[in-house]
């Protein structure tokens, strides 16, 4: 049936996988409150290598906050996380990064005034010998990143400034390949921008998928999620309301989950 939820032990997986493969991130059950507010609610979310999940729901539904947990930003209340199979916390942004997660968060936080080099090593830049920076070391794996994206980048040179937004979003996504992440966070990453860059970014999104990456596209854009995601999960008040196929499911059965007008039955238990 066209649109229906995809239940629980019905993971979506690639074409010709046959193994039972362990997702890259589980989160199970998670709890998130601000005070009085309840933002995550018993939330399962799983990631696995070669897959783009798009994270979608109103405003309000809790995609930040699970983003923000993924990242370290913020910790759960209660709920399992595991990576890889394994356990795991997440208590602070340095340990997504030691566990292979990047996020791109909406402001992308690049310098106007520098170099796409700069930009991508802001903040950890290769040293030899104490201070000195090894310019033509970071130019190489600059440009390598940016073949491995096949992003249209003019030159490594170039500032920030004189890039287009979806050229801008190459960069903020090139900027946390340095870390060789298993995970990459977008949120909003097609925003802002026009029709053409935006079809330059989900490109960019499809390659990361390439490479083997789990990524989490959170996107508003219904007609870029379906595009390029492989299964797409709806939050609606901080908990899971239906779980898709992107390939197969309508437009109008995840609106529906957003909005509400249907919800989703997991195990005996209606949300
Ligand atoms: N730091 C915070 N303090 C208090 N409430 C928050 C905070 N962050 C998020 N919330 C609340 O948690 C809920 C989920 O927010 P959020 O995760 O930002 O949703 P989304 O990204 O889907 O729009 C909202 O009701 C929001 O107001
Ligand atoms: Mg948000």
């Amino acid at each position: 049936m066209t649109g229906a939820p995809v239940h629980d032990g019905e993971q979506v997986r690639p074409m010709g996988a046959t193994a039972p493969r362990v997702p890259l991130l589980a989160m199970k059950q998670i709890t998130k409150r601000f005070n009085a507010v309840e933002a995550l609610v018993g939330v399962d979310f799983e990631v696995y290598a070669h897959e783009v999940v798009a994270l979608v729901g109103d405003n309000g539904a809790g995609k930040s906050t699970l983003a923000q947990i993924v990242s370290g930003v913020l910790t759960p209340d209660s709920g399992i996380i595991e990576l890889a199979g394994e356990p795991a916390t997440i208590p602070n942004p340095s340990a997504a990064h030691a566990a292979g997660i990047a996020t791109v968060f909406q402001d992308l936080a690049l310098c106007d005034n520098l170099d796409v080099t700069a930009n991508l090593f802001l903040g950890r830049e290769a040293t030899a010998g104490g201070s000195f920076l090894r310019d033509g070391e970071m130019e190489q794996t600059t440009k390598r990143i940016l073949r491995d994206l096949n992003s249209p980048i003019p030159s490594v040179k170039t500032q920030l400034h004189a890039l287009s937004g979806g050229q801008r979003q190459s960069v903020a996504i090139a900027r946390t390949l340095i870390g060789n992440p298993r995970i990459v966070v977008l949120d909003e990453p097609t925003a802002a921008l026009s029709v053409a860059q935006t079809a330059e970014v989900l490109t960019l999104i499809e390659r990361l998928r390439e490479l083997g990456l789990g990524v989490i596209l959170i996107s508003h854009n219904m007609v870029d999620v379906r595009a390029v995601s492989d299964r797409i999960e709806v939050l609606r008040h901080g908990r899971n309301n239906g779980s898709f196929d992107a390939t197969t499911a309508s437009y109008e059965s995840i609106l529906a989950a957003i909005t509400g007008a249907t919800s989703y039955i997991k195990g005996d238990r209606a949300y």
